[in-house]
């Protein structure tokens, strides 16, 4: 049930910090298991990491992190599969929330025959994928109803941060207050995205632009304000903007920047080429503010993807509600896709 919201999905976003509390438990309990993937991903010649939609969106930051720390890393989108071939010595990580998604599994399966060992991220137990894996992990983020991911999201998110401080040997305990900050953001923010979102519901484009690991962030609220709001929304790097996607920009084209905060100088620069030509911005910071913005979401945190992550699904439910839409089950869609 509802339990009183008007709609799953902003229940399900309320339920973030229980889904990334519960997830990151899992995961301290799972510690051996946890470190024996690590293993399997530091020895590996290549880490190929696969996924889908909102999936693919979280797969992709893990894999830019990755490549960050050094590693050889692959993000693919699991229905174009086919342009890789894995060999032994490589490994896949396969991101699903539902653990069914048909391209992921065709992918995986292909990987495996290539000789690539299999890890798996899933939020159902023995999922399809999850019993093709190697390794299994699970995100315990509960069932989401909604057919946008919300809380899976977040909880993918936190469970790929978790691997990475793992990975670096770092202190996983300070993720345990992860879901405080979950929680403190969506109460500090409810009021704001609502005005966002409507604001965004009335125009019929709209660019996301991010640099770094903000970029699969933007690709997400790219996504989610399509997916249920049914506005036209792209996903740029902030500095391919400049090269074909800036003629779109006229007085009042509304431009959402996300901004993680570590490359926030680069993100200004085109925050004002944005300006200069008339456009509407919205910034979403963390720890670093920007400047001239019309609209401007500050939070404070040491693990930025995870406040951001509520806050652009909370302006694509206003945009879609204001709109008169249900969120819960937008045209089209289907919650898990199992066709190719
Ligand atoms: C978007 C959304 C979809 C799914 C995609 C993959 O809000 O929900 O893009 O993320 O269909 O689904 P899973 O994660 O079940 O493989």
């Amino acid at each position: 049930t509802k339990e009183g919201y008007p709609h799953f999905m902003i229940k399900e976003i309320h339920e973030s910090p229980k889904a990334v509390k519960d997830t990151i438990e899992g995961f301290i309990s799972e510690i051996d298991l946890i470190k024996e993937v690590a293993d399997e991903i530091k020895n590996a010649n290549r880490i190929i990491v696969i996924g889908a939609g909102t999936s693919y969106h979280a797969g992709l930051y893990f894999s830019l992190q990755l490549q960050r720390l050094g590693y050889t890393s692959i993000p693919i989108i699991a229905s174009e599969y086919y342009n890789l071939k894995a060999k032994k010595g490589d490994i896949a990580l396969a991101i699903s929330q539902s653990g069914e998604t048909i391209d992921v599994l065709q992918g995986i399966r292909k990987m495996k025959n290539e000789g690539a060992k299999i890890i798996s991220l899933t939020n159902v137990i023995e999922s399809a994928i999850a019993r093709e894996s190697d390794y299994k992990l699970y995100m315990k983020a509960g069932p989401e109803i909604g057919v946008a991911a919300t809380k899976t999201f977040t909880t993918q998110l936190a469970s790929l941060l978790f691997l990475t401080e793992v990975l670096q040997g770092g202190n996983i305990n300070k993720l345990e207050k992860l879901h405080q900050e979950i929680r403190d953001t969506i109460t500090k923010v409810e009021g704001i995205t609502k005005r966002i979102g409507e604001k965004l519901s009335k125009k019929a484009n709209i660019y996301y632009l991010g640099r770094g690991l903000s970029l699969p962030l933007a690709m997400e609220g790219a996504l989610k304000i399509k997916e249920i709001a049914y506005v036209h929304a792209e996903a740029y790097p902030a500095g391919e903007s400049k090269h074909g996607p800036i003629s779109l920009v006229e007085k009042g084209f509304p431009v959402v920047i996300i901004n993680d905060g570590e490359l926030t100088d680069l993100l200004q620069n085109n925050l004002m080429e944005m300006k200069a030509r008339g456009a509407e911005i919205y910034t979403v910071s963390v720890n670093k503010k920007m400047k001239d913005s019309d609209i401007e979401i500050y939070l404070e945190s040491e693990f930025p993807a995870i406040v951001i992550s509520p806050v652009i699904q909370l302006i694509a439910y206003y945009a879609s509600v204001s709109k008169g839409y249900d969120p819960d089950k937008p045209r089209n869609l289907a919650k898990t896709v199992t066709v190719e």
